[in-house]
C-alpha cells in the first residue's frame, strides 16, 4: 500500500488506458483524470509503450510510486492499425457522429483485435483474484471479451470517455453487430451522460441475446451487467488553488481588455473552425467604440499522422490568418492562435484571467476544460462560460451560456453577451455552476464508479437506485 493512499478492501485497482502520461505530449482529459484518481487510490496503470519493430507479450514495469506503471508492447504495424487506424480513423469519428471521416480497412480491425487480445493476456497474468480491472476508453472495447475467454472472473469495468454512437451511426461500423456483445462482457459500463446511456441502451437492444432486467440492469448468456452514467470530474480544489497562486502571465495585452479563451486538443470534434467563424462574425458586428477583446486559442496538435487532423490544422491556420487580416490593427491582434502545450500553472492562471471561455465542441464526451474554467474563477468576479449543447458537460453545467456551435450568428451573439454580462448575472451563473464542479469532482467520480463496480452495497440493489 503506497504512502498516503486510501485503503482498498477489494484487492488492487488495475487500470488500462492506451495513453500514459509522458513529458510534453498533449495528453487530453483521460490522462489527467486517471493520474489524479490513481494518486489517491494507488494501483497499477497499464498503457501502450512507444512502437518498436516487433512486439512481444507481457508487461514492462516502467515506474513504481504512489501507483505503479507498466507498458505493453506495440509494433509499428500495430500502432498504425490499432491506434491510427481502427481507434482513431474508425471508432473516434464514428462515436463523434462523423461517419464521413471513416476509413475502412480490415487490417485495421485485425490489428485492433490482436492488440486487445495481447492486453487481455497481459492483464490475466498480473491480476490476482480480488483485483478490480478498470478499462478506459474506446481503444480496448474487446479486452473484457478476451479476458472472459481466458477465464478471468474478476470485476471488470469500462469507462467510455467519449460520446456514444446511436443506432444509425452503428450501421456504418462493419463490426457493429458485435459491439453489444463486447460491452456485455463487462460488469459495469460507465458513460459520461444520460444521453449516452439512452444511446447504448438502444444499441444493446439490437442484440437478441441481451435482455433487460426488471431492476434496470442487463443480462447476456447468464452474465449480468449494468450501464450507468458517471460524469467525470476534475480535482477542482487543486486546480482552483493552482489558479489562485499562478505565476505572472506572459500575456502582452492591456489589463482592462477582455480576454476570451479557448483550450483544446486540435481535433475536428472541438468545433474550432465554427468557433473562429463565430468570432469573425462577432468582430464584424461589434461596435467600433466598444471593448477590443483578444481571443486566445490554445490548441496543441494531436494525432498528426491521421489525415483528418492535418486537414483541420491547415483549415484553422487559414482561418486565423484571414480573421486577423480582416480585423487587426497596428495596436490590436484580435485572434492569437497558439499551437503549443502550456504549463499547467500558466494555463490555470489564464483561465482565471479570462473573462470568457469558449468551449464549443460539435461532440464531446465531457470536456474537462469547461470544468477547469469554472474551478479557476475568482468567486467575486467570475468569468462567463460559453458552452456547447453537445459537450457532455452541458448536462451538468446548465447555468453556462449554452450555444449551438453550428449557428455562427448565435455564437457571435453569445460572445457579445458574455463580454457585456453584468456582474450580478455572472455571480448568479457562477454560483450555480460551482457546486457541480466542486462536489462532483474526480474523487466523487472514482468512488461512485468503483462502488458500483465492486458492488459493496450489493450490485443489484445499487443498480436499482437508478
Ligand atoms: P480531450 O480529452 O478531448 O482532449 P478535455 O477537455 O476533456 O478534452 O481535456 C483536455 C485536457 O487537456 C484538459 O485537462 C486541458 O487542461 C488539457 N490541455 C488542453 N490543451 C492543453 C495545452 N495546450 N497545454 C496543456 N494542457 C492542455
Ligand atoms: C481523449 C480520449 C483519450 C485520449 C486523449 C488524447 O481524451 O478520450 O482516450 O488519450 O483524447 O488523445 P491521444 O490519441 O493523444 O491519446
Amino acid at each position: 500500500m503506497p504512502d498516503g493512499a486510501e485503503p482498498m478492501s477489494d484487492g488492487r485497482l488495475i487500470v488500462v488506458s492506451n495513453r500514459l502520461p509522458k513529458g510534453d505530449v498533449p495528453s487530453g482529459g483521460l490522462v489527467f483524470a486517471v493520474h489524479e484518481m490513481l494518486s489517491q487510490t494507488g494501483g497499477l496503470w497499464i498503457g501502450a509503450a512507444d512502437p518498436t519493430k516487433t512486439a512481444e507479450d507481457g508487461l514492462t514495469q516502467i515506474g513504481k510510486g504512489v501507483y505503479d506503471r507498466a507498458t505493453f508492447a506495440l509494433s509499428e504495424d500495430e500502432h498504425r492499425h490499432y491506434y491510427l487506424g481502427y481507434s482513431n480513423s474508425m471508432l473516434w469519428p464514428l462515436f463523434h457522429h462523423r461517419a464521413d471521416l471513416l476509413s475502412f480497412d480490415q487490417d485495421d480491425f485485425d490489428g485492433y483485435a490482436r492488440v486487445n487480445a495481447r492486453v487481455a493476456r497481459a492483464i490475466a497474468e498480473v491480476a490476482a483474484p480480488g483485483d478490480t480491472i478498470w478499462i478506459q476508453d474506446y481503444h480496448f472495447l474487446m479486452v473484457a471479451k478476451y479476458l472472459r475467454e481466458l477465464g478471468v472472473r474478476n470485476r471488470i469495468g469500462l469507462f467510455l470517455h467519449i460520446p456514444c454512437p446511436n443506432v444509425s451511426d452503428l450501421m456504418a461500423l462493419p463490426q457493429g453487430a458485435d459491439l453489444p456483445g463486447w460491452l456485455a462482457a463487462h460488469d459495469l459500463v460507465g458513460l459520461q451522460t444520460q444521453r449516452d446511456v439512452s444511446a447504448v441502451s438502444d444499441l444493446l437492444r439490437l442484440d437478441r441475446a441481451i435482455e433487460r432486467l426488471p431492476n434496470g440492469g442487463w443480462i447476456r448468456k447468464g452474465h449480468r451487467f449494468a450501464v450507468l452514467s458517471f460524469p467525470i470530474g476534475i480535482d477542482a480544489q487543486g486546480f482552483a488553488d493552482t489558479a489562485a497562486s499562478a505565476p505572472e502571465l506572459p500575456l502582452r495585452m492591456p489589463r482592462d481588455a477582455p480576454l476570451i479563451l479557448g483550450v483544446d486538443r486540435l481535433d475536428y470534434s472541438k468545433g474550432l473552425v465554427q468557433r473562429f467563424d463565430g468570432f469573425d462574425t462577432y468582430l464584424a458586428r461589434r461596435d467600433a467604440g466598444g471593448p477590443r477583446p483578444t481571443f486566445l486559442q490554445i490548441a496543441p496538435g494531436s494525432r498528426e499522422d491521421v489525415a483528418a487532423y492535418q486537414e483541420i490544422r491547415d483549415q484553422l491556420e487559414r482561418r486565423a490568418g484571414a480573421i486577423n487580416g480582416a480585423h487587426a490593427d497596428l495596436d490590436w491582434t484580435p485572434l492569437r492562435y497558439v499551437r503549443r502545450n502550456i504549463d499547467r500553472a500558466i494555463l490555470a492562471g489564464l483561465y482565471r484571467r479570462a473573462d470568457v471561455a469558449l468551449v464549443t465542441p460539435l461532440a464531446d464526451g465531457m470536456n474537462l476544460v469547461a470544468k477547469e474554467f469554472v474551478a479557476a474563477q475568482d468567486d467575486e468576479d467570475p468569468g462567463v462560460l460559453i458552452l456547447s449543447h453537445f459537450a457532455g458537460a452541458a448536462e451538468q453545467l446548465r447555468a453556462a451560456l449554452l450555444v449551438n456551435p453550428f449557428d455562427t450568428s448565435a455564437l457571435a451573439e453569445a460572445i457579445d453577451r458574455a463580454i457585456h454580462m453584468p456582474l450580478a448575472e455572472r455571480l448568479e451563473r457562477h454560483a450555480a455552476l460551482r457546486p457541480m464542479v466542486f462536489d462532483q469532482d474526480i474523487t466523487w467520480w472514482r468512488d461512485n464508479f468503483l462502488r458500483h463496480l465492486r458492488g459493496h452495497a450489493g450490485f443489484d440493489r445499487a443498480m436499482a437506485r437508478f
